[in-house]
């Protein structure tokens, strides 16, 4: 017997960050949206715990203790006074170091995989606490749609949308780890005093009207100038995206995953168009946002 979990990737409509805590965690105003692509996690019986993966990035990613999908199988199994004997299985999708979730889908899909497969009786608090303890995204994995998260990222609101929107997502040759850019966020901010991260009222209003246009206008990243001081080739792949029509362009989280909002599936397929051609990037994908989070299937 195994259970399916399937799992969305995140972009960042917004991402205001405040300074440095006493943890060395930033407090953050993080508002996400779950869009349509997928890790999917498989968890089968087995005799001790095992991580296989497959996929494009499937050589990047660590199949020990330290990957999101074995740490949320032993967190679940701890709590429940069981051995987290298991083989995990994650078909990848997502960019590994991307920017959009990817290591926290297969942290959110396992736990819940898991949690189906067990039959712990777990509630959903439960979940959103383990998810917490795994990481900052991982609880936004797990609920999807669009919320605000604030803490460090990892205290959601729901947000309401009024529709779908349509993004291109350009994937980089290499991968940006996301301590480094926080890092280097406190770097170029070190001589300034950093604001309290809030949301945007008008981004909210923009998301709730489902309005593309006024999401455009509102969308932002404070970890932009961090990511692109790190991996300045980025600059090509946004100047890409914003010369074939795009209506915003971004880092997705601590990127290098670019993100480009755009007014529908056919100008999406357009600007993806454009971005392939254009050589500034590694892959070229479409997706629409907001979708569920992680969904036994
Ligand atoms: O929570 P997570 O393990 O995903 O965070 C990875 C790293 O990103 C942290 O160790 C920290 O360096 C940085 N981070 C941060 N502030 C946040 C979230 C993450 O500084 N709110």
């Amino acid at each position: 017997m195994s259970v399916t979990v399937r799992v969305p990737a995140k972009v960042n409509v917004q991402l205001a960050v405040g300074a440095a805590r006493a943890d060395g965690f930033h407090d953050l105003a993080n508002v996400f949206l779950a869009v349509g692509l997928y890790d999917e996690v498989t968890v089968t019986p087995a005799d001790g715990l095992r991580v296989t993966c497959e996929g494009p990035d499937a050589a990047l990613v660590p199949l020990d203790r330290t990957n999101l999908a074995a740490r949320a199988a032993i967190a679940l199994a701890e709590r429940y006074g069981r051995t987290p004997d298991v083989h995990l299985h994650i078909a990848k999708d997502i960019p590994v170091a991307g920017g959009m979730a990817g290591g926290s889908a297969d942290g959110a899909g396992a736990l819940l995989a898991c949690d189906a497969l067990w039959g712990t009786g777990a509630s959903r608090d439960e979940l959103l606490e383990i998810c917490a303890e795994l990481g900052s995204d991982v609880p936004f994995s797990l609920v999807g749609g669009a919320a605000l998260g604030t803490g460090r990222g990892e205290k959601l609101t729901a947000l309401e949308t009024g529709g779908a929107f349509h993004w291109v997502f350009a994937m980089a040759d290499r991968g940006l780890s996301t301590p480094a850019v926080f890092r280097e966020f406190d770097r170029l901010t070190a001589d300034r005093d950093v604001p309290e991260p809030v949301a945007c009222e008008a981004l909210l209003d923009a998301l709730a009207a489902g309005d593309p246009d006024a999401l455009a206008a509102t969308v932002s990243n404070d970890l932009q100038p961090a990511a692109l001081s790190l991996f300045p080739e980025l600059s090509g792949t946004l100047a890409a995206g914003r010369a074939a029509g795009a209506l915003a362009t971004l880092v997705s989280g601590s990127g290098p995953t670019t993100a480009f909002l755009v007014r529908d599936a056919g100008s999406a397929r357009e600007v993806a168009e454009a971005l392939r051609a254009s050589g500034t990037c590694l892959a070229v994908r479409t997706a629409a946002g907001p979708v569920p989070g992680a969904t036994l299937v």
